[in-house]
């Protein structure tokens, strides 16, 4: 059944085929292949290379065969090479000699490129969805807190206030901008490869900008050589997948530390974590920790393709068959991991009163207490100054800024007047940033309005 037997005397050797082989994973390219095999059968029937009744009977053929693949009534057997070679033994048994006529004009390597390009854009979207539904966890969290004090850090040390929602939608930017990325991905990936045969582009009137519609894509690639070599659209997607990785590891870096005893910002649904085979009261996050270990994966997943590509001659080379596994195994990795970051967060329940108690640990208001100064006429540098020599005076006689009387302000600076003592209120340091991007709840509701509005936008382009 090799789809290259006519210049060979001997079959090949098991050690080839065992090599060769990629049915077993370019088997889920199957509806991909089809669909490109369909606008190839009416392309060619336009160029007169297939009578209307052979077309007829080749598209039904197709039909039955995409059937006979979705039931696992055709499987791949251990001869077939690839998918390609496994779909031509499919109309070969349904149509005889008219099977072999779709070969005309179109090679494997134009296929391929171009059936990966399809089950990616189909992908993608998919992968979107998963997206905007993180998004929508986090949006309604941080609708809930917007109001929400909680200790803001910077190197992972008390830093000053901010509206736990804040922090929530901090997680939901990132994400907004994967989407936007894959979303600019594929008006790039948008260029179809069929039509390039082999390298040279094909001596039958074909018409590459006709099928190119048909499948989607916006363009007919402009260049055969380049179109058949080409993995850009691999290697960048999976950049985009890492990127998503990342980001899904910080989050899920976060939801460990809220979860932990030290933090306990979160309790998280008995959903979304596991508990010890040997320790009774333990409830672990284990859906935070894989978030955060899978992104290992994806980052591997672009070296590989980067690593494969590096140094390759025009125009096909055999060592594309080694784009795929690494992009399934990106795309199977999301839609794994995505549910269950979505779940771990809708479900979990923020310690609101823990967050407020300690929202302004660590001297968290100093800032705001020179500032106050700044407002005052003081230079920023002796406010400074004058602040953190407070701090000291309160860690020394263990109490909190507020604590200090009027007699000992005035003796740590002269600055340091009763009324001071105002700005020590975290609900009203959160209020006071209210510029633009600051974390006051005002400001935390627009941004939440704003991301409403993009977020649908980005689940309508996905459910498209
Ligand atoms: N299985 C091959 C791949 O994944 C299909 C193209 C093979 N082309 C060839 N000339 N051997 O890249």
């Amino acid at each position: 059944m090799r789809l290259w037997g006519g210049r060979f005397e001997g079959g090949p050797a098991d050690a080839l085929t065992r090599l060769s082989v990629s049915v077993h994973f370019d088997w889920r390219l199957v509806p991909y292949d089809l669909l490109a095999s369909r606008a190839h059968a009416r392309v060619l029937n336009r160029a007169g290379l297939l009578a209307d009744d052979e077309l007829e009977r080749m598209l039904t053929a197709i039909d039955d065969l995409e059937q006979a693949c979705k039931s696992g009534a055709f499987r791949p057997t251990v001869a077939d090479e690839d998918v390609h070679t496994a779909l031509e033994r499919g109309l070969l048994e349904r149509l005889g000699t008219l099977g072999g006529k779709l070969r005309a004009g179109r090679s494997r390597n134009d296929q391929i490129a171009t059936d990966l390009r399809l089950y990616l854009r189909d992908h993608v979207r998919t992968v979107v969805s998963r997206l905007v539904e993180l998004e929508t966890a986090l949006m309604s969290q941080a609708e809930r807190h917007a109001e929400t004090a909680a200790p803001g850090m910077t190197h992972l040390q008390h830093a000053q206030p901010v509206s736990f929602g804040h922090q929530l939608l901090a997680h939901v930017h990132p994400i907004t901008r994967d989407i936007h990325r894959l979303q600019d991905w594929d008006r790039r990936a948008a260029v179809s490869p069929l039509g390039s045969g082999a390298l040279a582009g094909s001596s039958l009137p074909l018409d590459p900008q006709a099928v190119a519609l048909e499948l989607g894509f916006d363009a007919a690639a402009p260049n055969s050589m380049d179109a058949v070599a080409d993995r850009d659209f691999a290697a960048e997607f999976l950049f985009c997948a890492a990127m998503i990785g990342i980001h899904l590891s910080r989050l899920g870096e976060e939801i460990v530390l809220w979860a932990s005893q030290e933090f306990r910002w979160i309790e998280m649904d008995d959903a979304y974590s596991t508990g010890s085979s040997i320790m009774p009261q333990k409830k672990n996050p284990d859906v935070a920790e894989l978030a955060r270990g899978k992104s290992g994966r994806l980052i591997g997943s672009l070296m590989t393709m980067l690593t494969t590509l590096k140094g390759l001659p025009l125009t096909y080379n055999r060592d594309l068959q080694e784009d795929k596994e690494p992009v399934f195994d990106a795309v199977d990795t999301l839609l794994l991991v995505l549910p269950a970051v979505s779940g771990l967060v809708s479900t979990m329940r923020v310690n609101s009163a823990k967050l407020e108690s300690t929202a302004s640990d660590g001297f968290a208001l100093a800032t705001d207490l020179a500032e106050l100064l700044v407002r005052k006429g003081v230079a920023f540098r002796d406010a400074h100054e004058a602040v953190g020599h407070l701090v000291v005076w309160c860690q020394v006689n263990e109490c909190d800024l507020g604590d200090v009387s009027d007699e000992d302000l005035a003796k740590i600076s002269p600055v340091l007047t009763p009324d001071v003592r105002d700005v020590l209120n975290v609900a009203g340091a959160l209020r006071a940033r209210k510029a633009y991007g600051g974390t006051a709840p005002d400001r935390v509701r627009d941004q939440l309005a704003a991301l409403r509005e993009a977020v649908d936008a980005q689940a309508a382009w996905a459910a498209n």
